[in-house]
């Protein structure tokens, strides 16, 4: 995919326009030679990705996970992952690599590299 903007050394790609994402469910997105990333469209004008699995075994696909509020839940072990930090919310622990996401007009933009770092929980 093309990079159509460089903002703090962050290349964003295009990965669709705003109507592409239904409100409160993620859409798996593809920047290459990156991971998957899931998208997730929370309100008319806010969305966020995050990387489409977790730093746990096998953890993943978000993208199935349930939205709710800024949060989502993993479709395996039912865990609540912040949409913001990626944080996993306790009992649970772990962190989601979250990737910067801007609009330009209504095409979503993603960077290509994640603005927290994956860590095991
Ligand atoms: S396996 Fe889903 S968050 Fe840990």
């Amino acid at each position: 995919m093309e990079i159509v903007k460089i903002e703090n050394q962050v290349s964003y790609h295009s990965v669709g326009n705003v109507e592409d994402f239904p409100l409160h469910l993620g859409k798996v997105v593809h920047i290459e030679g990156g991971p998957e990333i899931a998208v997730f469209r929370v309100a008319e004008r806010t969305l966020y990705a995050l990387e489409n699995r977790t730093g746990h075994k096998k953890g993943g696909p978000l993208a199935e996970g349930l939205v709710s509020g800024e949060y989502v839940y993993c479709p395996l072990r039912d865990c609540k992952i912040s949409l913001l930090t990626g944080e996993v919310q306790l009992p649970d622990t772990g962190r989601v690599s979250v990737y910067p996401l801007r609009l330009d007009g209504d095409v979503v933009l993603v960077g290509e590299r994640a603005a927290n770092e994956a860590s095991e929980g």
